[in-house]
């Protein structure tokens, strides 16, 4: 809700909203980017991407870094329907690599609830990595059912449905270059 919200780069005119710019986005990253350099430098790091909400946020911090990473994916069952939660966490696809010589750092697009990344959390601890952080773009910390919080979170929101920079409402929004409301009709 900023005026200079005034939209570049809208693709759809339902979008009116911005509630973090490109620019704002850009220069977190980079911070964040700076942090997980000292954390890892010298550490075998495997930078895994919750699919599909965290594609551009990976792939923007990953280049961000200076230090050499590997790239992993997981897809785990989207439970919104619309925009509200409905309950189970699937595993779609799994990581095609041993993660017990990595220290892991889990990139997701949003927590919400929580009960996704709990889920995979747990799944991954049990495969025993070095270590095991989490790096989240956005925290909703309203709707949280389950007690977790992300190591690393660059921007905490209030408990709006937003879109863009990877996060889709029924698949579409997700090339918005910044976080919009998503309006409630
Ligand atoms: P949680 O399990 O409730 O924490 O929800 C996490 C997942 O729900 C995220 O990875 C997103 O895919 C989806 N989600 C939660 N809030 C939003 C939102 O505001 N916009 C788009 N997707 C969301
Ligand atoms: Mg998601």
């Amino acid at each position: 809700m900023r005026p200079e919200a005034v939209i570049k780069n809208n693709k759809n005119d339902s979008i009116k909203n911005i509630i973090i710019s490109a620019a704002e986005i850009k220069e977190k990253i980079r911070e964040t980017a700076r942090l997980l350099d000292e954390r890892y430098r010298g550490k075998p790091l495997l930078l895994v991407s919750i699919l599909k909400g965290s594609f551009i946020f990976l792939a923007d911090l990953c280049r961000e870094m200076t230090i050499p990473c590997e790239i992993g994916f997981m897809r785990v069952s989207s439970y919104y329907d619309g925009t509200s939660s409905s309950g189970n966490v699937n595993i779609l696809m799994d990581l095609d690599c041993d993660i017990s010589n990595y220290h892991v750092v889990i990139a997701e697009d949003i927590i919400d609830t929580g009960r996704t990344l709990s889920e995979v959390i747990k799944l991954l601890k049990s495969r025993s990595p070095l270590s095991l952080e989490v790096v989240t773009l956005l925290d909703k910390p309203e709707k949280r059912l389950i007690d977790l919080k992300a190591d690393i979170s660059l921007f905490t929101i209030p408990d709006l449905f937003v879109v863009g920079y990877g996060l889709d409402c029924g698949e579409k929004y997700r090339d918005l270059p910044y976080i919009a409301e998503y309006p409630d009709e």
